[in-house]
C-alpha cells in the first residue's frame, strides 16, 4: 500500500520534514537539526536539563552487556541509574510484557483486577514483615510523596526529618526533604517545615525528633550521595528514637530496594522495620513503577478518595512488577548479589580505587582522582559506569543478572587505569 508521502520516512530519525513544518508554524527557525547524531536531536526537542550526555548511544542491550550506535559493546555497571535491574531482553520479563499488552493493557483503579492484586501480594510478601498492604504508583518520588502524605495524615504532626546528602525527587515534597534543593527545583518556598540532620549522628537525631514531627525519612544505604550505607546499628537506634517521640520512620529505598543490597529490601539487611517503605526504579525491570509499602497502624481507617493514582497499578507494571519478583527468587538472585559485590570488593580496590562503600550492588568506590575522568576512562575500556554527589565516587548500579567475568573485566580495567 502506498502511504502518503508527508508522513511515510524510511529513515525514522529524520525529521526533516516536522522540523520544516514546525519552523513554518513557530514562524521563526528553530537551532541547526543533528545530522544523525542523538545527542544534537535531543537538544533540538527537549529541555537542555539533562547534559552532559554520556557519549554513547545505546540501540540493543542483551543481559548486562549494552550495544551502541557506533558497534561497540558495553558492560553495564550502571543500570540505567538502578533501573535495568534484571538487564536487558530478559526472556521473562520480555514474555510478560508482550502477553500483558496483548491480553488487557489498560485498565483503571476503579475496577479491582486479579492481576493487581497478585502483584502486590507478592510485593507485600516480598517486602518486611509487619508492612502489609501497598499503594501502586509510577516513580519514585511519587511514592514519597505518598509516604509523607500517609504520614502527615497518621500522625497529625507538621514536620519531617531527613537526612544530610538525602536525594527523595523532584516533586515539590520530595525536593523538600533533598539535601541542599535550595532552589526546590523551581518551587519557591518548601510545603512543609524540614530538619535536616547530619548521617550518622544519634544525638542530632534525637534532637530533632520534637512533638511535632511527623516522620523521619531516610535511605539506608543513601544513593546520590556516593552509596553511603548508614549502617544497621544507626539504622536500628533510628527505629528506636522515632517509636519514642511518637515519629514514623520511611525508608526510602527507591535505589537500593528490589534485591539490590542482596537482601529483598535492606529493611531485611539490616533487621529493622519501618511504618513506610518506598521503592521504584527496578520494581518492573524498566517499565514505569512505584509503590509504598505501609504498616496495618498506618493503613487504618484509610478511605476512597484519601489516595490516588491513574497509572499507578496498571496492568502492564502489575505484571512486570510479579515477574520481576519471581525471577529475583527463581533464579538466586540475591546469593548472587551478595557473592559478586564481596568480589568487586576484594578485586576493584586498584589502580585509581581507593576504597569501596556502600551495599550489595550500590557500591562507590572512592577515586584518587576525580569521579567523572574514572567513569569516562572505564568508557573508553568499555564499561559504563556513573558518578554521584560526591565528586569524588564513582558509583556502580548493576544489574542483578550480572557475571563473575564482568567484575574480572572490571577489575582489570581499573587496574590499567593510573592511579
Ligand atoms: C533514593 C531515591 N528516592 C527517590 C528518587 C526519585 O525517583 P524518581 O526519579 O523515580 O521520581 C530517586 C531517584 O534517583 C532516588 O534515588
Amino acid at each position: 500500500m502506498n502511504k502518503p508521502s508527508s508522513t511515510y520516512r524510511s529513515d525514522p530519525t529524520d525529521r526533516s520534514d516536522r522540523s520544516d513544518e514546525k519552523n513554518r508554524l513557530l514562524g521563526s527557525p528553530l537551532p541547526a537539526r543533528g545530522e544523525g547524531s542523538a545527542e544534537l536531536d535531543e537538544s533540538h526537542w527537549l529541555l537542555p536539563v539533562y547534559s552532559p550526555h554520556t557519549p554513547v548511544e545505546p540501540v540493543r542491550g542483551e543481559g548486562a552487556i549494552v550495544y551502541t550506535r557506533d558497534g561497540r559493546a558495553l558492560i553495564d555497571f550502571y543500570g540505567g541509574h538502578a533501573v535495568a535491574l534484571l538487564g536487558y531482553g530478559h526472556p521473562r520479563l520480555v514474555a510478560a510484557l508482550a502477553n500483558q499488552a496483548k491480553e488487557l493493557f489498560f485498565q483503571s483503579n476503579s475496577v479491582a483486577l486479579s492481576l493487581r492484586a497478585r502483584a502486590a501480594e507478592r510485593l507485600v510478601r516480598f517486602g518486611p514483615e509487619g508492612l502489609t498492604r501497598a499503594f501502586l504508583v509510577n516513580s519514585g518520588a511519587e511514592a514519597n510523596e505518598n509516604a509523607l502524605r500517609l504520614a502527615f495524615r497518621h500522625t497529625k504532626r507538621t514536620r519531617i526529618v531527613a537526612l544530610e546528602g538525602a536525594f527523595h525527587g523532584r516533586t515539590a515534597a520530595a525536593a523538600a526533604i533533598t539535601w541542599k534543593s535550595e532552589r526546590w527545583y523551581g518551587f519557591p518556598r518548601p510545603p512543609f517545615d524540614v530538619t535536616f540532620v547530619p548521617r550518622g549522628d544519634l544525638g542530632a537525631l534525637e534532637a530533632a525528633l520534637g512533638a511535632d514531627v511527623a516522620a523521619l525519612i531516610l535511605e539506608p544505604v543513601q544513593g546520590q550521595a556516593g552509596a553511603v550505607a548508614l549502617g544497621a546499628p544507626y539504622i536500628a537506634a533510628a527505629r528506636e528514637l522515632t517509636e519514642a517521640s511518637g515519629a514514623l520512620l520511611i525508608f526510602d529505598e527507591v535505589q537500593c530496594g528490589m534485591g539490590r543490597t542482596g537482601h529483598p529490601f535492606a529493611a531485611q539487611a539490616y533487621g529493622v522495620t519501618p511504618d513506610l517503605l518506598t521503592t521504584a526504579k527496578g520494581l518492573a525491570g524498566g517499565f514505569p513503577a512505584g509503590a509504598v509499602l505501609v504498616s496495618d497502624a498506618v493503613a487504618a481507617g484509610l478511605k476512597y478518595g484519601d489516595l490516588g493514582s491513574t497509572f499507578g497499578g496498571g496492568p502492564m507494571a502489575c505484571a512486570l512488577i510479579e515477574t520481576v519478583i519471581e525471577t529475583i527468587e527463581s533464579e538466586g538472585l540475591m546469593e548472587r548479589v551478595r557473592a559478586l559485590s564481596a568480589s568487586i570488593r576484594e578485586t576493584c580496590q586498584v589502580g585509581p580505587v581507593r576504597s569501596i562503600q556502600g551495599d550489595g550492588f550500590l557500591l562507590g568506590l572512592r577515586t584518587s582522582r576525580p569521579a567523572k575522568e574514572i567513569v569516562k576512562e572505564l568508557l573508553e575500556k568499555g564499561i559504563l559506569s556513573g558518578t554521584s554527589g560526591d565528586p569524588d565516587v564513582v558509583r556502580l548500579l548493576p544489574p542483578l543478572i550480572l557475571e563473575e567475568s564482568h567484575v574480572e573485566t572490571l577489575a582489570k580495567a581499573l587496574a590499567e587505569i593510573r592511579p
